[in-house]
């Protein structure tokens, strides 16, 4: 079964305004990593508040792991279903203390000392920041702001793990830390849904997703959604740049693969084409 679920999904804001989200279907497997691109004002923040109640389909439906999100009775239920982390981690940290932040919603559900200890501890150390539990937050990297912010959601052991560009405010150093926790979560058995607007990132999912001006432009693999360079140009989006310098190997007539995502691929090749192994047009 789905973990979730978009049925005919329609949203606008007011009642007389524009459609936001257009009829979006698709479905997400337990355990997917899925990344969500889409140009500025897309409509990728709007889908991402549907998948924990924060707003709810105007016409269609979601339903995330089995509660309709539209439902009164869902709410709390959901609220531990999905984990929701967002761009700027100033916002979403509650305390002055990193161990006492993460043990900030467990403590409002009422969870046992024992039990929460034990929880907190495992969350801090998921996100590679034991040794920072008892260090103030406000001294922390942005990098550390946001890894102590995924801590405090993921402490309610959530399934879905909603991403709305978490790396956006962050240095390349604190950008690659995120990513490789979520990465490490992702392989632990939590399903994944990223926003970003980083190519290299969306390059690491299993699956691109992506949405222009409320409808789904494409939907599938990194390598299958890199290949249609052209498509994404033209809604303002870009390819991974080792996927660029393929193209512009190909205009001039080399015979490169255009699947190429990651800098190692990408090195595999220029090796192929300095040795002389790859064909050339003409
Ligand atoms: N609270 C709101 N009230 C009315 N319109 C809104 C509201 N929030 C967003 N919108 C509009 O909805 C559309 C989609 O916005 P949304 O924030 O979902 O886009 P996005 O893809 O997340 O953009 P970005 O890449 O800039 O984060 C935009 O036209 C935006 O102006
Ligand atoms: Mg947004």
């Amino acid at each position: 079964m789905s973990i979730v679920s978009v049925n005919h999904l329609v949203f606008r804001y007011r009642e007389k305004g524009e459609d936001v989200l257009k009829d979006l279907s698709f479905e997400v497997e337990p355990g997917e990593f899925v990344a969500v691109l889409g140009h500025n004002g897309s409509g990728k923040s709007t889908l991402a508040k549907m998948f924990n109640g924060i707003l709810c389909p105007t016409s269609g439906s979601v339903i995330v792991d089995g509660l309709d999100v539209s439902s009164e009775e869902s709410v709390s239920e959901l609220r531990k279903t999905v984990g929701m982390v967002f761009q700027n981690p100033d916002n979403q940290l509650v305390s002055t203390i990193v161990e006492e932040d993460v043990a900030f919603s467990l403590e409002n559900q009422g969870v046992p000392y024992e039990e929460m200890r034990r929880r907190v501890d495992e969350a801090i150390a998921a996100v590679g920041m034991s040794e920072y539990a008892t260090h103030a937050t406000h001294k922390l990297s942005g990098g550390q702001k946001q890894r102590v912010a995924i801590a405090g959601v993921i402490v309610s052991e959530p399934k879905l793990l909603v991403l709305d560009e978490p790396t956006a405010m962050l240095d390349p150093q604190g950008r690659k830390e995120v990513m490789e926790i979520v990465r490490k979560l992702n392989a632990s058995g939590i399903t994944v849904l990223m926003i970003t607007h980083y190519m290299d990132e969306a390059a690491q999912a299993d699956r691109i997703l992506v949405i222009n001006n409320g409808e789904i432009l494409l939907d599938g693999s990194p390598h299958y959604v890199f290949q249609n360079g052209g498509l994404l140009k033209s809604v303002g989006l870009d390819v991974p740049q080792s996927t660029e310098l393929m193209f512009m190997l190909r205009k001039e007539g080399l015979r490169v693969p255009l699947s190429v995502l990651t800098v190692e691929e990408c090195f595999h090749v220029l090796e192929d084409v300095l040795a002389g192994r790859v064909e050339q047009d003409g």
